[in-house]
């Protein structure tokens, strides 16, 4: 028995980005915890402080140790256009920093809810997965379903009204009001998905879902996102056909946070216990 979670969902994702970004192999554990943390909305406001101080403190680092040492990655690139543009016409110091912070928290902590649902989604409907052995649906299709049905972000916070917004029945949510977006029940409203919105469905003809935003700040990472989960899918019902949930699905525990939509632990049985 593994726990998938810890044993794949975890470690892909922090691979590619940590790749993609330069993190040192030493240090992908130290941002995982930091970012785990940036989404865990059960801190006590103290214990969030304090995380984000270390939180720029180590990008701080990172970021020195680039500038003294430019590798072949995306933060030594960031770097170099920054350090380029004195005129006043680049970005700042913050926003170099704030821009490294937004890319490895997005591309550690979202994709890892993606593997653990869809995996979830799979052994826990074998029709679904019948259907994708079968040919007639595609992995693909099972990525874009996983994150219509479970999103990653099940919640964005610290969204403000710019202005003021009527709503279809008459409500007015006022300028400089908060908003929390909540992609969840969007992508699973009657009026988008019909009646069986909430039915986990492969073969589902329209599959749009908000899970990756919406607008100018549609996510940047969503392609990678897809292939990521896609083939890392692909390989492991390849590789272990007759995987299993060692638990009952109602045991698993919520990640704790109001944000992201993952569990704990995800313990599979990889192969057939004789
Ligand atoms: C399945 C995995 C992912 C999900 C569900 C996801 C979700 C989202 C969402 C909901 C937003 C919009 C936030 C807003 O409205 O302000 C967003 C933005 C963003 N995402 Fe992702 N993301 C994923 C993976 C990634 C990855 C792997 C990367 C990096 C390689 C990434 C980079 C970004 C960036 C940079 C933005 C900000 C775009 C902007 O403000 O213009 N995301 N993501």
């Amino acid at each position: 028995m593994v726990d998938l979670r810890e044993r794949l969902a975890y470690p892909l994702p922090i691979a590619v980005i940590g790749h993609l970004m330069g993190v040192p192999e030493d240090q992908r554990d130290d941002f995982r915890q930091l970012v785990d943390n940036v989404f865990d909305s059960t801190l006590t406001p103290e214990q969030a402080k304090a995380n984000a101080a270390r939180l720029f403190e180590t990008t701080d680092q990172l970021i020195a140790a680039k500038r003294g040492d430019p590798g072949d990655d995306m933060t030594s690139l960031l770097i170099a256009a920054r350090d380029e543009e004195s005129d006043g016409t680049g970005f700042t110091d913050v926003e170099l920093r704030d821009t490294m912070i937004l890319m490895i928290n997005a591309g550690y902590e979202t994709t890892v809810n993606v593997i653990d649902q869809a995996v979830l989604a799979m052994l826990t409907s074998p029709d679904q997965l019948h259907l994708v052995r079968a040919g007639q649906a595609t992995w693909e299709d099972v990525v874009e379903e996983t994150l219509r049905a479970e999103p990653a972000i099940k919640y964005l916070p610290l969204r403000f009204a710019v202005t003021d917004i009527r709503l279809p029945d008459g409500q007015v949510i006022a300028a400089g009001d908060p908003i929390l977006a909540a992609y969840g029940a969007a992508n699973r409203h009657p009026d988008w998905h019909g009646p069986d919105a909430d039915a986990f469905d492969v073969t589902r003809r329209v599959k749009d879902h908000l899970a990756f935003g919406y607008g100018v700040h549609f996510c940047l990472g969503a392609p990678l996102a897809r292939l990521e989960v896609a083939e890392a899918l692909r390989q492991l019902f390849e590789r272990f056909p007759a995987m299993s949930l060692a638990a009952p699905a109602d045991a698993l525990r919520p990640v704790p946070t109001l944000i992201s939509n993952g569990h704990q632990e995800l313990p599979v049985r990889l192969r057939v216990v004789e």
